[in-house]
């Protein structure tokens, strides 16, 4: 039998040796695996006299500790040692110009849909969504616009086959049928925002078959037209970043609204540049209105009790104003280049702080 300290030194200086982790593990297996040193020796234990047994045991087991500590210490250390040469040798050289990248951009139709869901949603209006495919009743009736209405001609409507639970199927010609759903089915007070795409059977250089509309809607038990005026006002001052943008109300009509107007903002056209802001020509931007009892009543909302306005604005409209775009049909090109001349980054949110980032 082999004397423990002579055993615990030779195998602590085999462990002191051992220069990668690969040679540690090799003597973690010689000295105390299956067939390793320290076993071979528990091995021989059973021909000792019961005291010399303890005793031997005793010291076995404590060279057993020592090495399999030292073993724990060198393989720790070691790990740090690779992990501190690994980075290293991985340092990264932060004074090197970054590679180009080419980001995806953001398409000027979403982005002027942030901008306006970002200005009405500071002010209290909560973004609701209806279905793109509606029933001729969401679409016309319920905003009265009956069977026999001009008006029905006037929106060149896709029919499609087939009929729902309130009449023929239609691609919605308007997002204005957001606002039955969303009185059918939420209790007033309101105030709600509606994007979406809208589809008429048209096609030229200001109008496409699909384009997108933002529609408004307030609902309260005191709402007049002054209110209307102050949220419009102040919404086409905050989108097109002019303070004192001029804005006026143009008596027109619309069905589902009574009385209805028509918002122009002030530009110029001088010297053939077009400019928004002050000079001496209006354009016009968006519909709007008091909601029409009728249009109440065909929601179970009690016209004695509450009133409400209404407003639809033409996304693709705005866009082109705001982005000096001049043709409507490029929006759905997909012309790469197009894209990436009108497109915005995705970093670039938009911020209401002194009006709106260009
Ligand atoms: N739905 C109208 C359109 O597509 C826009 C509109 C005008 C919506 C007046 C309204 C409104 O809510 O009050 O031309």
């Amino acid at each position: 039998m082999e004397n423990p300290e002579h055993l615990k030194a030779d195998l602590l200086a085999q462990v002191e040796a051992a220069a990668t982790l690969q040679a540690l593990e090799d003597v973690r297996v010689a000295a105390l695996g299956k067939k390793g040193a320290i076993t071979a020796q528990m091995k021989t234990l059973g021909g000792l006299d019961p005291e010399a047994r303890k005793a031997m045991g005793q010291a076995l087991n404590a060279v057993k500790d020592a090495v399999a500590e030292a073993i724990d210490t060198k393989k720790a250390a070691m790990a740090d040692a690779e992990l501190d040469a690994k980075l290293l040798a991985e340092r990264v050289d932060v004074t090197l110009p970054v590679r180009p990248e080419r980001e995806g951009q953001l398409h000027p139709i979403s982005r002027t849909i942030e901008e306006v869901v970002a200005i009405l949603g500071e002010m209290g209006f909560e973004v609701h969504e209806g279905p793109e495919i509606e029933d001729d009743w969401y679409n016309f009736t319920a905003l009265n616009i009956p069977e026999d209405h001009p008006a029905r001609q006037e929106h060149d409507t896709f029919y499609l086959p087939g009929h729902g639970a309130k009449g023929r199927k239609v691609l919605r010609t308007h997002t204005s049928p957001v606002q039955i759903r969303t009185m059918l089915k939420t209790k007033p007070p309101l105030r709600i925002i509606a994007p979406g795409r809208t589809y008429r059977c048209d096609y030229d250089a200001t109008h496409s078959p699909m384009f997108h509309q933002v529609e408004g809607l307030v609902i309260d038990k005191a709402v007049h037209m002054g209110h209307l005026k102050g949220c419009l006002i102040d919404f086409c001052r905050a989108y097109f970043g002019v303070d004192d943008l001029p804005v006026r109300f143009r008596p027109s009509y619309f069905p589902f609204t009574e009385p209805s107007a028509e918002v122009d903002i002030g530009c110029s056209r001088e010297g053939g540049e077009f400019k928004i802001g002050h000079g001496d020509s209006w354009l016009e931007i968006l519909g709007c209105g008091m909601v029409n009892p009728k249009v109440l009543e065909n929601c179970g909302i009690d016209p004695a009790e509450y009133q409400g306005f209404a407003f639809g604005v033409g996304v693709e409209r705005i866009a082109m104003l705001k982005y000096g775009i001049p043709d409507l049909r490029t929006f759905y090109e997909s012309d790469l280049r197009w894209l990436r001349h009108y497109g915005f980054s995705a970093l670039d949110v938009p911020s209401m702080v002194g009006g709106l980032n260009p």
